[in-house]
């Protein structure tokens, strides 16, 4: 090579560090101006070459884009990110982290199928459950010991479609051994879809254990910002939709265009093909650009923001457990936990950072100290850079009756902690000043 060669920038990160890929990976090289961070397509369509060019792309022959219903070159960016994050094969970025899992979900089931879900999951992922997917027909069983086999055996039935878990759900951060319920899922041969909102790639990839498909609330973690909404689907690319003992007919059946399926066509990106052209783009669930942007400009500090989070949730578990005003912390990194030994193997003991508080005195007591709380915002959203704190009996919970939020542990004095970034002594000064009531 000649001294003034000049090489070309790197656009294919596959093999680099995290780190490296969470700020690099996804983007393609912008020919117009050079502009070094990727301009936000602001556009609903895009020109065909010719009426040959359009016919090609509308029958999956030709590349190019069609319309932002189903993809953007903004969301593209995060897409490939994230997929190069999870180590899945192509993701697919929707408006919302509940757009994610109605997507996700329908790929996989149908009316008059079931789906089988842990119990502890977000409150939210439980009404949509319970009222939208009922009213659609598909209905969801709950295992409530997934460390018992039996149960599992007893909750999957034939038209079990598909498996779903969280990593970390909350407010509990009851953490799910993500390898075992895999085992179960591929015994049937069901895929098994996680929530890896809380965890994010960075504690966890819920591929390397077997999930087959991984979603997310992007809104949250991997923004870090607060400042939209969004949500992602992402293909592992490794289940065998064909050789399955259930049916997929969305992805195995001959397509009306061309006559091939899904995965004859698309092979380790059948699903996420089948998502985004099969369900995303009916139902229109399509992530704005600008909120793309923000989603991947906030990827790029996932794991500094994560070692952040997890630092101090670390010294504010510890700490709030030994304060006299507090009943019990459910923060699986505790000794104490009862989940402390997968929290070790699967963590390191760092279980996330957003982790229930118990005070003492119920309600009233959680009442008093949310009420004082100054650094903490008080509000229901979770993992952006702020701290933030909320009552889920009187919130999130408040249409589940009693007898369900008991037994999901969510009491009267329980508050959820989404522990941000800011200096840790800024944080237990405020927890302490809240808790001197
Ligand atoms: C674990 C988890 N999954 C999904 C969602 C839904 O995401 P969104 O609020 O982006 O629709 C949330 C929201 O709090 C969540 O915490």
């Amino acid at each position: 090579m000649s001294d003034d060669a000049v090489n070309e920038p790197e656009y294919d990160w596959q093999g680099y560090g995290f780190a490296t890929r969470q700020v690099h990976a996804g983007e393609i090289a912008e020919a117009g101006s050079g502009a070094r961070i990727q301009p936000i397509a602001m556009t609903a369509g895009y020109r065909f070459d010719s009426f040959d060019d359009a016919a090609g792309r509308f029958a999956g022959e030709a590349d190019g884009l069609i319309y932002s219903r189903q993809r953007n070159p903004s969301g593209a960016v995060a897409e490939r990110r994230i997929a190069s994050l999870e180590g899945g094969t192509e993701s697919i970025v929707v408006s919302s982290g509940q757009a994610a899992l109605t997507a996700a979900l329908f790929a996989l089931a149908s009316h008059g199928e079931r789906i089988v879900s842990t119990a502890s999951i977000y409150s939210g992922t439980r009404v949509l459950f319970g009222r939208s997917f009922a009213r659609m027909g598909v209905s969801v069983d709950y295992v409530w010991n997934e460390f018992d086999d039996d149960e599992w055996e007893r909750m999957i039935t034939p038209t079990t479609k598909a498996i779903f878990t969280e990593t970390i759900p909350n407010p509990k951060n009851d953490i799910v051994d993500i390898a075992h319920v895999a085992r179960i899922a591929q015994r049937h041969g069901i895929p098994l879809v996680v929530d890896n909102t809380i965890a994010t790639p960075y504690l966890v990839r819920p591929f390397e254990h077997g999930a087959a498909v991984v979603v997310h609330s992007s809104t949250k973690f991997l923004s870090g910002h607060g400042a939209a909404l969004s949500g992602t689907i992402v293909d592992g690319g490794t289940f065998d939709w064909a050789a399955s003992p259930r049916s997929y007919p969305l992805l195995t059946a001959p397509s009306p265009l061309g006559g091939l399926s899904f995965v004859d066509r698309y092979g380790p990106t059948a699903y996420a093909r089948a998502a985004r052209e099969a369900v995303v783009n009916d139902i229109g669930p399509a992530l704005s650009p600008f909120n793309a942007f923000l989603l991947h400009q906030g990827t790029e500090t996932l794991s500094l923001r994560m070692e952040a989070h997890l630092t101090n949730s670390v010294a504010i578990a510890n700490w709030l457990a030994g304060h006299p005003k507090v009943e019990s912390v459910d923060f699986a990194g505790l000794p104490d936990s009862g989940r402390a030994a997968l929290a070790e193997s699967l963590y390191g003991g760092r279980t996330g950072s957003v982790f229930a508080v118990t005070v003492r005195g119920g309600q009233a007591g959680a009442r008093r100290f949310l009420n004082r709380l100054r650094v903490f915002s008080h509000m229901t959203n979770i993992g952006d850079t702020r701290s933030m704190a909320l009552h889920p009996a009187t919130t999130t919970h408040a249409s589940f009756d009693p007898a369900l939020k008991e037994r999901l542990g969510i009491s009267p004095g329980l508050v959820r902690l989404s522990v941000g970034v800011e200096d840790v002594g800024d944080l237990i000064a405020d927890l302490d000043h809240a808790l001197a009531f």
